[in-house]
């Protein structure tokens, strides 16, 4: 209870810097996330009482925006990119590697909640393709080995580097 007052405060500090209060729906969003992981649909209810509107519209917007969790996710959130340009450089052979070596599909989280695997439109960066979020860490121009890399990395706790995106 205290955490949700604690969330309800920050909401409303952050909605009262913007003139219309509605705007502040993505960085509500956010709020959301960071707490619980995901959009939870008590975090939604919230959200929505804050900038008094409803939950469905709420989660209308929330579904436009794949950086934001409908559903929970693992620690690693995976989002490959798969449209033409990423697609001509190897993102489907590089999905299914991923795939095969988490043992899951795309759209589904481990059993050990480490990792969740989705594929995405473009990343608005196309020159250095094939290239994935983890979490919302860029990393570009992606082979097979530099996944192994990638997912080494995350098992060990460390986080991976932006790459550099020019
Ligand atoms: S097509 Fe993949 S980043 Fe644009």
């Amino acid at each position: 209870m205290g955490v949700e007052t604690s969330l309800r405060e920050r909401m409303h500090a952050v909605a009262a810097r913007f003139p219309q209060c509605l705007s502040a729906l993505i960085p509500l969003l956010y709020l959301v996330q960071e707490q619980d992981g995901y959009l939870t649909p008590e975090g939604t209810q919230l959200v929505a009482e804050v900038l008094g509107t409803t939950p469905a519209y709420v989660d209308s917007v929330a579904s436009f925006y794949t950086m934001l969790h409908r559903q929970p996710v693992g620690n690693y959130v995976l989002q490959v990119c798969r449209t033409l340009p990423c697609a001509l450089a190897g993102a489907d052979e590089l999905i299914a590697y991923l795939e095969k070596k988490l043992g899951i599909k795309a759209g589904e989280t481990t059993e050990d909640h480490l990792f969740t695997l989705q594929t995405v439109e473009c990343l608005a960066a196309c020159h250095v393709a094939p290239l994935l979020m983890v979490n919302e860490v860029p990393k570009v121009r992606l082979d097979q080995a530099k996944l192994d890399t990638i997912i080494d990395g995350c098992k060990h706790g460390t986080a991976p580097d932006p790459d550099q995106i020019h």
